[in-house]
């Protein structure tokens, strides 16, 4: 994730990653997910997928969710 690479780096960064870790935490306990469409990752500049990597999201009621009340 590009945070800036100059003189200047971004002041959120840190917490940003907070965010995504959190999400990403949630998404993958509580949500059952695939491929929309195939996409090819490519690595430069940085890593990326020419589509944006579509996914179809389904929630799934696990035994986290149940036992937090977990509505995320
Ligand atoms: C994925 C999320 C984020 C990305 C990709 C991102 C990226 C960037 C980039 C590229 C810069 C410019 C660096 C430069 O001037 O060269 C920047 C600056 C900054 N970002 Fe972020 N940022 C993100 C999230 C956040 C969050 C969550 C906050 C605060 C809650 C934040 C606060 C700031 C601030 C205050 C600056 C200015 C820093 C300065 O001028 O010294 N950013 N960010």
């Amino acid at each position: 994730m590009p945070y800036g690479g100059g003189p200047r780096l971004c002041a959120g960064s840190e917490l940003a990653k907070l965010e995504m870790a959190i999400f990403l935490h949630h998404l993958v306990l509580n949500f059952r997910w695939e491929l929309a469409e195939p996409d090819q990752a490519f690595v430069y500049p940085f890593v990326d997928f020419p589509k944006g990597l579509p996914i179809r999201v389904q929630r799934i009621a696990d035994e986290h969710s149940v036992l937090t009340g977990s509505t995320v």
